[in-house]
């Protein structure tokens, strides 16, 4: 049998611990596997006193998670920190610079300097894996890197936040409030180390640059992200999706268009018999929308220790595998000095149908120039409803709920103005793009 693989992990906390706990349980289907054994020589945290439920006796400690990449006797830095500065980004430099392999789940930091990292990695023959970056444990890396090459891909999108899945399911299915089903996506340890990344749509965004540049062969455009999140969705929007035939999921959206390539990340609403209306809880799901191919969805594990540490554990398998001066797959699909510029497609020309739900003061010919307002930018109603229940029945107001059929971004901010300039809303209104999955 070959050498041992030597592996340094930085980071104990959820992802890094539960990789420990696999390695030591498989070491020997892994050794037959990967015609090697994988050995952990060393680790690093903060804090070296917590019980972190693994056994680290045997293994050198690093306060410094640079100073293990700069001096450790390892083949593979692995990188479970996370946040796209700091220790995470100095630790994978120096490793890259040694030319270690390089495995991270940090997409924070993929997203900031993934193709900087990516000509590091290139430049030295070394491997830098990610696939737990994206998705959990749903294999999507390898898939639009490796198994769709050749296809022209159209559009990506998914589900690829687990904590918010899980939030939108709690709230819908057993009406518990935002803030208990995120103490609870915290407790499980889906949640980021600040879980506004999660909430505000941050992580889904860092996750669909990452897919868009692996789709579209595209430099990596973090910051170039229409961005919405989940925090101002409420139960009265997830019942009213519900009556109307939907469910709201927060998707990340990627398409090629004539203009350039739009990316979204937005609470959706999404047609309820539709595959991705049934993906619960703390599961992801990925469409990926291709010439070839035609649709594929992937719907797997998104968050969580057992389901990042088996990506973690792929990608170092991936390297254990791999053979000195074999030639390797560029990190980004494409190598990534070849990788074309972004150009971003305006939110303003996005076409879609829309949601539209409007508090309005119980007055006579609200509901006359509500769909006067739509019919003068244009927009054709799927439907308009009004109702008045509960509380709102006795305090003078009601909900107006239109859908409407496919329109611009334009067209509905213009209506959505149109109607504010009125007197008659008693609340800001609600607005949520609907996609519709092509084939499931
Ligand atoms: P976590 O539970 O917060 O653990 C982070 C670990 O990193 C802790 O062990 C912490 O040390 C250590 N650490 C933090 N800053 C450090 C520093 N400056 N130097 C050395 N060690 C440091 O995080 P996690 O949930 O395992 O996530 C790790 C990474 O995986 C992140 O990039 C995250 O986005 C990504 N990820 C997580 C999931 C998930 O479901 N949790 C899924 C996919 C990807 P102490 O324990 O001593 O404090
Ligand atoms: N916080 C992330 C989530 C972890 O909830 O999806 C997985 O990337």
């Amino acid at each position: 049998m070959a050498d041992a693989l030597k592996i340094g992990i930085a980071g104990l906390g959820t992802v890094g611990s539960s990789l420990v706990r696999i390695l030591g349980e498989r070491a020997n289907e892994l050794a037959r596997t990967c015609g090697r054994p994988i050995t952990i020589t060393a680790v690093s945290a903060r804090d070296k006193s917590r019980d972190r439920g693994v056994d680290l006796s045997a293994i050198q400690w690093f306060d410094s998670a640079v100073d293990m990449a700069n001096s450790a006797d390892i083949d593979v830095f692995v990188e479970l920190m996370g946040g796209a500065e700091g220790a995470a980004d100095q630790s994978v430099r120096a490793a890259l610079s040694r030319g270690l392999h390089v495995v991270t789940a940090n997409k924070a930091l993929l997203a900031r300097c993934g193709v900087e990292l990516a000509v590091m990695a290139e430049d030295k023959g070394a491997l830098l894996n990610y696939e737990a970056a994206v998705a959990g444990g749903i294999p999507v890396i390898k898939a639009l890197r490796e198994s769709l090459t050749g296809n022209t891909v159209s559009r990506v999108y998914g589900i690829m936040n687990g904590t918010c899945n899980y939030i939108l399911t709690r709230m819908e299915k057993e009406g518990l409030s935002f803030e208990a089903c995120l103490k609870e996506a915290q407790r499980l340890g889906y949640a980021e180390a600040d879980p506004t990344f999660d909430i505000e749509g941050n992580d889904t965004a860092h996750k669909l640059a990452i897919l868009t540049t692996l789709a579209f062969g595209t430099q990596i455009a973090a910051d170039e992200i229409y961005l919405e999140g989940i925090s101002n969705i409420s139960i009265e929007d997830i019942q009213a999706a519900a009556d109307l035939g939907y469910r709201i999921k927060l998707l990340g959206v990627a398409l090629r268009t004539d203009t350039g390539i739009e990316q979204r990340v937005h609470p959706t609403m999404v047609p309820h018999d539709s595959v991705i209306a049934q993906v619960d809880g703390v599961t992801n799901a990925v469409a990926i929308e291709s010439d070839i191919l035609g649709e594929l969805l992937m719907v797997g594990p998104g968050a969580g220790g057992n389901a990042t540490a088996s990506a973690v554990l792929g990608d170092i398998a991936d390297i254990a595998k791999s053979r000195p001066g074999a030639q390797r797959v560029p990190v980004l699909g494409n190598p990534a000095a070849s990788l074309a510029p972004y150009t971003r497609a305006q939110m303003q020309s996005h076409e879609g149908g829309y949601f539209i739900r409007l508090t309005v003061l119980d007055r006579a010919g609200v509901f006359a120039d509500v769909a006067t307002r739509m019919a003068d930018n244009g927009i054709s109603l799927e439907s308009i409803v009004q109702r008045a229940k509960g509380s709102e029945a006795d305090s003078g107001s009601k909900t107006i709920i239109l859908v409407t059929h496919a329109t611009t971004e334009q067209s509905i901010r213009k209506a959505v103005d149109a109607i504010k300039s009125g007197t008659y809303l008693a609340g800001e209104p609600q607005v949520i793009r609907i996609e519709r999955p092509k084939a499931f």
